[in-house]
């Protein structure tokens, strides 16, 4: 097993399949995009999908989630989800994607044993939306979430991200839309993992704000139907339900306490933690010719020494050098 040394068991296991991206919201990455690994250094369908094997044989790993970047960009990605369906016991399988092209995978992705999708959606208006990701792709995220209902990849999970006069006043509108469509929706609390460091604490909308903007034109109730446990949204019911919300207070209110995640980086790196400043090279290992044995023991070991907490309310705290996209949602 995954256990780190406060006793937190790791079964949620997160693979960025690709830093590429072609959207560039404002929270993750620079308008110019930044410098993609090479290609020689990502990890190859087969690596991905052994090292995948390891988790979930040996270590206990019980949820498989694809991430970029966007995950939609590696040619692969089929054909990985397929093989990590077949797996034994089978896994929970999941992408989170910002939809650009759901709308011809969404079938093809069911097909290979999919179980669910989280689609980043911060915003319904199109011209907020090229301000925000820089790139006018907002029919193709929409079109991205319907085949994604539409193929059967049920309930559709939308991530947003709420910023300061940028988006903010569409919270109640993102609901609404969400609840119309039979989409659940997530508001998650901005982190620092931008590349260009322009993140700030007075710049960021807190969940207490979001409950307070939705709270104006809704009734939220908190949804005690289902332990939180490790889930990091709180759940609330929307007008008595069965409509539902949920916040991610990642910043203001910490779940590292129920934290049972782990990433895994396009390169090859084990992460213990979105904000880990260590990472323990599983594809070197891998490539200097590990065995499947010498790589679960450097794995167990890169979990142990996972850290408390985040600590971004500390003055100590440190940025990863790494941005989101490539570390994986
Ligand atoms: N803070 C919060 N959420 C973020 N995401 C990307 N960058 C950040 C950030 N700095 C979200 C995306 C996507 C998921 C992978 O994480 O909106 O839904
Ligand atoms: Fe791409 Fe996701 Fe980053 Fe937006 S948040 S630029 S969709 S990787």
């Amino acid at each position: 097993m995954l256990r780190d040394s406060f006793g937190r068991v790791a079964t949620d296991l997160r693979v960025s399949l690709t830093d590429k991206c072609n959207l560039r919201c404002t929270y993750c990455m620079p308008p110019e995009g930044l410098d993609w690994l090479p290609n020689a250094q990502l990890l190859t369908a087969d690596e991905i999908v052994r090292l995948v094997t390891i988790g979930v044989e040996r270590l206990g790993i019980t949820e498989v989630r694809y991430t970029g970047g966007e995950p939609l960009l590696r040619r692969e990605l089929v054909d990985i989800v397929q093989r990590t369906t077949a797996l034994e016991p089978r896994p929970q399988v999941s992408i989170t994607s910002n939809g650009i092209g759901l709308a011809k995978l969404a079938v093809p992705l069911k097909e290979a044993g999919l179980d669910r999708v989280n689609v980043s959606l911060d915003t319904l208006d199109r011209d907020t939306f090229k301000r925000l990701a820089h790139r006018d792709r907002f029919e193709d995220v929409i079109d991205g979430l319907a085949a994604a209902h539409e193929a059967g990849l049920r309930p559709v999970k939308v991530n947003a991200v709420l910023m300061r006069g940028i988006n903010e006043a569409e919270a109640s509108a993102l609901l609404r839309f969400c609840l119309d469509k039979a989409y659940e929706l997530r508001f998650i609390e901005q982190m620092p993992l931008d590349a260009q460091h322009g993140w700030s604490r007075a710049d960021m909308v807190t969940a207490d704000e979001i409950l307070a903007l939705l709270s104006a034109d809704f009734d939220l109730a908190p949804d005690d139907t289902e332990e939180r446990g490790s889930a990091p949204a709180e759940r609330f019911t929307v007008d008595g339900g069965p409509g539902r919300v949920g916040v991610i207070g990642s910043v203001t209110r910490p779940f590292c306490g129920a934290c049972d995640r782990v990433r895994l980086t396009a390169d090859g790196q084990v992460r213990n933690c979105l904000f880990a400043t260590e990472e323990s090279d599983l594809k070197a290992a891998m490539r200097a010719g590990a065995s499947d044995d010498e790589l679960a023991e450097r794995w167990v070991v890169a979990v142990k020494g996972k850290r408390a907490g985040h600590g971004i309310d500390d003055p100590s705290f440190l940025q990863p050098a790494r941005p989101m996209s490539a570390i994986g949602g």
